[in-house]
């Protein structure tokens, strides 16, 4: 049995398969608690995640995602480091994507992303996926079976994301190959694993769209591609080339295994809990909730690093400059202060929107909208088109005694398959 006192969160298997326990174990000592192994500072209560997520004058998401790992490239000194923070940026993992960039850097960068995200090209987006729900539920409906990871979740999270970049047709089936995703979960290019971070893991991205947008911005012509091209910043400045593709390729690394995951984790609940399947499938009203408490329940980016800039307190506890903080959204979205009977999927939970899985504050997801629609599509059409969704008894286990296995990872949380059986609906 694990000794959840002395537990390694980061590298720890029991832990990284159901990590819920251990974050109960760290909310009992306080919301605010030191973990043992390399000191960082876990924040578990839903009220202190969201407090550090606002204030980012106190905490630099410099760290965001690789948090302990590497070490810090500089020693803290005194009660503001914001210095040495900019001094040493250019050592951070992925420190040309805008998750880790603060103000007035990230509002630049994030501008420019909100000129793609406009609502019609969203809807736009949302049309194409309704089409592509079901050329990909045809590829396997016949069978009445599938692993719906590698069949269904990975290459729809992936192909919403081409589509929405307007990647030319005739490059998709290059993009869908070069990104893993015909290929089984987790051997995504430039995906945030939880893997320690490479400088540079989206080169493959970087070099297609700076050829795109290069081209366009000689000779814009009428597509997606040519609006990123010439887009200019809030100020009317224009950017280099190079500030438009980061924001875009980054769609990739944020939205493609995090979406995987959600979708994969919606289904699951399916399976387990047939009775939601009659319901959702009369009331489709209640799809968007649903999926919201999928979302809650297991928060697909389980944590989310910060470092103090400057020294502060958060829950009472002192936090001295350069503290690594680790914001346990899992662990804040089972608070039992804000949600009631945490750990229990109740689809109808009425305060289900204020979850924080998508974070909160300037770095709250961008890419929320687009996730909460794939999500909704998804489960809407598989109960149009599959009269009764299974578990894969074979695979699985029976429903008093379901084996999963989740990556093992401390940064996302998904499972590693899903084998699902169905009965395809009558016409
Ligand atoms: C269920 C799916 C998703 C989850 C759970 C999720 C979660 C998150 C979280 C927690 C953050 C905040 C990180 C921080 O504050 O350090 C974030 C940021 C971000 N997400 Fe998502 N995300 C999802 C899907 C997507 C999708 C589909 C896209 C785009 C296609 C996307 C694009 C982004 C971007 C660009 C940021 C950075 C925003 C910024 O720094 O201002 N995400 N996401």
């Amino acid at each position: 049995m694990t000794d959840l006192a002395t537990v390694d969160f980061f590298s720890d298997p029991a832990v990284s398969q159901s990590p819920y326990e251990y974050w109960d174990h760290l909310r009992a000592q306080g919301p605010v608690t030191r973990e043992p192994h390399y000191g960082v500072v876990a924040v578990t209560g839903y009220r202190e995640v969201m407090a550090a997520f606002k204030d980012h004058d106190s905490f630099s998401a410099v760290n965001a995602i690789g948090g302990p790992f590497p070490p810090l490239p500089f020693t803290p000194e005194g009660d503001d480091i914001s210095e040495q923070i900019e001094a040493h940026r250019h050592l951070f993992p992925i420190h040309e994507h805008m998750v880790v960039m603060d103000p007035p850097a990230h509002e630049k960068a994030r501008s420019l992303l909100s000129r793609l995200l406009t609502p019609r090209r969203l809807k736009e987006n949302e049309d194409y996926m309704w089409q592509l729900v079901d050329s990909q539920i045809d590829q396997f409906i016949g069978n009445g079976r599938c692993e719906f990871l590698s069949e269904y979740a990975k290459p729809f999270a992936t192909s919403a994301i081409i589509d929405l970049l307007g990647v030319p047709a005739e490059d998709r089936p290059e993009f869908l190959a070069a990104l893993g995703a015909e290929k089984p979960a987790g051997t995504s290019v430039g995906a945030l694993d939880g893997e320690p971070v490479g400088l540079d893991p989206l080169q493959y991205l970087d070099d297609k769209f700076l050829g795109y947008l290069t081209e366009r911005r000689r000779e814009p012509r009428e597509d997606v591609l040519s609006g990123m091209a010439t887009a200019t910043y809030p100020d009317g400045s224009t950017p280099e080339l190079i500030e438009v593709v980061k924001p875009a390729t980054f769609l990739f690394a944020a939205g493609q295994e995090t979406v995987t995951k959600l979708l994969s984790a919606a289904v699951q609940v399916l399976g387990d809990r047939p009775e939601y399947q009659q319901l959702l499938r009369t009331e489709p009203d209640r799809i968007p909730n649903f999926i919201e408490e999928a979302v809650r329940m297991h928060s697909p980016t389980k944590v989310d690093f910060r470092l103090v800039r400057k020294t502060t307190t958060l829950g009472g506890v002192r936090l001295p400059a350069g503290t690594i903080v680790m914001l346990c959204l899992g662990a804040a979205n089972r608070d039992p202060d804000k949600f009631e009977d945490p750990h229990e999927f109740r689809p109808d939970r009425k305060n289900v929107r204020e979850h924080i899985a998508f974070g909160r504050g300037i770095h709250t997801c961008a890419g929320a909208p687009l996730a909460r629609v794939e999500g909704q599509i998804t489960v809407r059409r598989l109960l149009d088109r599959m009269s009764e969704i299974r578990i894969d008894e074979s695979v699985h286990g029976p429903a008093d005694a379901r084996t999963y296995t989740y990556e093992p990872t401390f940064l996302l949380r998904g499972l590693t398959q899903l084998r699902i059986e169905f009965t395809p609906a009558a016409g």
